[in-house]
């Protein structure tokens, strides 16, 4: 059967390529994979890194981007692909636009989905914006979920999805992990905030833009100003919008450090040796848990609750003064930061991606008999 595997962003990628190889060394299914291109470098580096090379490149991205322009050009792009592949199935993973708008063609051309990273909520369509909506979107028209928690699993049972298309695989970003991360690795980065306590700060969400950040970036520069044993380490998204507004108001401090967007090998090696992570990110609220890194969630609410529950992540919002206050409460309480790095990583095993593939395989036998 051949499986067609979508994907655009670099949390995407970084969710998809072990999927990949678990498809490439499977003998009963074919892979084709299919990059968007709704990131450029964000994108390519992961590809790098993963050594997997796409068979379609649609290349969309375009500066300061719309959701409509990205809708549009998916949707085209993924009707052609598909119409020329016919594929058995496809993958699409998650809540981003290239997701919903391959979703979309895939219905609209009558080929099967399935939905890597299914099910999870936050019920409010504003937040995240509009990741929220894609991902229920997709569950529309999904035809095999991969939950990566039981949560999510519940939430699709809720809404009425089958429960025998529905499986629970742990998160394939613990997949990609458990191949990054290793003792011995060093960076120039971890030798500039040698000897302080690295803080490490992403912020790139829509529902951001403007004030939200802002108020995150000034808070951060306050706390840093009154503790001079800290030091915070800011790999800049490489949009337009959060770019102008980190070197604005994060520039010209000795004790940060604002970088381009770092390799992924890098940047889960530096998770592994910071303190403390700050971050509105969907993909590193299920990654520090499992490398023991406590979490500050700059958003208002979450849909990876499993992470809050076993303890590793806070939600701290996006006002300036809960923040600071967050902030500080962690920096001194050094009880309240042994217990968030001590939880336990909610997010499977490492295994997602050959579950997965198990599973595309008994779903290929039903589909082959019916097709019979
Ligand atoms: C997208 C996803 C978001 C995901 C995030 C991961 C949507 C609507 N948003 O948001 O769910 O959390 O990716 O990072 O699907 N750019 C570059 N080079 C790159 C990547 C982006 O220059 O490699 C710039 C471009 O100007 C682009 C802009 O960033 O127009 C925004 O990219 P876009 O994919 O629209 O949104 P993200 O904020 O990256
Ligand atoms: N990441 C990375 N380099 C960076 C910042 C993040 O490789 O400089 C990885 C991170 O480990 C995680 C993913 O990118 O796997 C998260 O991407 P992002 O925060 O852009 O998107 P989200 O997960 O919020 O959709």
């Amino acid at each position: 059967m051949k499986v067609v595997i979508v994907f655009g962003t670099r949390p995407e990628a970084i969710k998809m390529c072990p999927v990949i190889k678990a498809i490439k060394r499977c003998e009963g299914l074919e892979c084709c994979v299919c990059v968007t291109g709704q990131h450029k470098d964000m994108l390519q580096q992961v590809l790098d890194v993963f050594h997997v090379k796409a068979d379609y490149n649609l290349d969309i991205m375009r500066e300061k981007q719309t959701l409509y322009d990205i809708t549009y050009a998916v949707m085209e792009g993924i009707r052609n692909v598909i119409r020329k592949e016919r594929p058995g199935i496809v993958l699409v993973h998650g809540d981003t636009t290239t997701t919903f708008a391959a979703a979309l063609s895939c219905f609209y051309e009558k080929i099967p989905i399935g939905h890597v990273e299914a099910g999870l909520r936050t019920r409010n369509k504003y937040s995240p914006y509009p990741e929220e909506f894609n991902r229920q979107a997709v569950d529309i028209v999904s035809d095999l979920y991969f939950a990566p928690t039981n949560s999510a699993k519940d939430n699709l049972l809720k809404e009425g999805k089958k429960e025998e298309l529905v499986f629970v695989t742990g998160n394939t970003a613990i997949d990609a992990l458990k191949t990054t991360v290793r003792e011995d690795y060093n960076h120039e980065i971890l030798n500039w905030a040698a000897g302080s306590r690295m803080i490490l700060l992403t912020a790139h969400r829509r529902e951001n833009w403007g004030t939200s950040l802002e108020n995150i970036f000034e808070a951060v520069r306050t706390i840093v100003d009154e503790q001079q044993d800290i030091k915070v380490v800011c790999p800049v998204h490489k949009n337009p919008i959060i770019q102008e507004t980190a070197h604005r108001i994060l520039g010209n401090h000795k004790r940060i450090k604002l970088v381009s967007p770092l390799n992924v090998i890098d940047f889960h090696n530096i998770i592994a040796k910071a303190y403390l992570i700050l971050t509105d990110s969907g993909g590193i609220q299920e990654e520090a848990p499992s490398l023991g890194k406590p979490v500050l969630v700059l958003r208002d609410m979450t849909e990876r609750p499993e992470g809050v529950a076993a303890g590793s992540l806070k939600l701290v919002g996006t006002d300036k003064e809960q923040i600071k206050r967050n902030l500080k409460n962690i920096l001194r309480d050094s009880k309240e930061y042994l217990r968030m790095s001590s939880a336990q990583n909610p997010y499977g095993d490492g295994h997602a991606s050959e579950k997965i593939v198990k599973i595309l395989m008994e779903w290929r036998e039903r589909y082959t008999k019916n097709e019979k």
